[in-house]
């Protein structure tokens, strides 16, 4: 059985003194748990954070990376760099990041050819627009996105791939997509991995949801067939909350 993956996604939130603290106070709430915790911060916190959770089952990843290991890119940071100080996973192609910063599926694609090329774990982000679901196409772009971003990796790479089913109209919003949906959406992702690299590779592919997961609906939708745990945004901003939704069971 797949165990649950369940991340944080801070995005441009918390100084390197408000990370420190969460993790203080989430190291002190959270029970043993069997569900695999990450914490994906903003660079200037990763650092700090790689040092405050050692002892613990916390993991740190960043939230972004270039493809490049290194070159004249002025501001970017390598996945080179993030091995360098110890981060474990990153999050690649989430929605800000297509949206606001022009990141294609080829983009993606080379940016988890360097994450596994530097030993990290990619979180890939797949997840359609409003308009695109209401058309009746988010299957079709969701499967694409994913062909697309895991194009040319080997079998063993994509068993260790994250993926984070994102539906972008859910993101932010305090709208979750009903745990059938969502789970149908999850169900597609991976039967278009079982296509192209077989059901063996497939059935160990973490597939996590992500958009407005909170407390009150994270057992409902942890609990359906596919859905491997979440991405978490606002949720994830306090320990207390984020504890609850990794403390799913209870
Ligand atoms: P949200 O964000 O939980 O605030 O909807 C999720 C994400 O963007 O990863």
């Amino acid at each position: 059985m797949r165990r649950k993956v369940i991340a944080a996604n801070w995005k441009m939130n918390k100084l390197p003194n408000d990370a420190m603290k969460f993790i203080a106070e989430l190291v002190t709430i959270v029970k043993e748990t069997d569900v695999e915790i990450i914490l994906c911060v903003p660079y200037i916190d990763l650092f700090y954070c790689i040092l405050n959770v050692q002892g613990t089952n916390i993991k740190i990843g960043a939230q972004n990376m270039h493809f490049e290991d290194s070159g004249a890119y002025t501001g970017e940071i390598s996945g080179e760099m993030l091995k360098c100080i110890g981060v474990k996973y990153v999050i690649i192609g989430h929605s800000e990041r297509r949206q606001y910063f022009g990141e294609t599926d080829e983009i993606v694609n080379k940016k988890l050819k360097s994450a596994f090329r530097n030993d990290l774990k990619p979180i890939v982000c797949v997840g359609e627009k409003l308009e695109e679901r209401e058309s009746g196409k988010a299957i079709e772009v969701i499967t694409s996105q994913t062909q697309k971003a895991l194009d040319g990796l080997t079998k063993e790479q994509v068993e260790n791939t994250i993926i984070a089913y994102e539906p972008i109209w859910a993101i932010g919003t305090g709208k979750t997509a009903t745990s059938e949906d969502a789970n149908e959406s999850v169900k597609a992702i991976r039967a278009k991995i079982a296509e192209i690299y077989g059901d063996d590779t497939a059935q160990k592919v973490i597939i996590q949801y992500g958009g407005s997961v909170k407390p009150s609906n994270a057992k409902e939708l942890f609990s359906t067939s596919d859905i491997d745990g979440a991405l978490v945004g606002g949720a994830s901003l306090k320990a207390e909350d984020f504890s609850k939704i990794i403390e799913y069971k209870d």
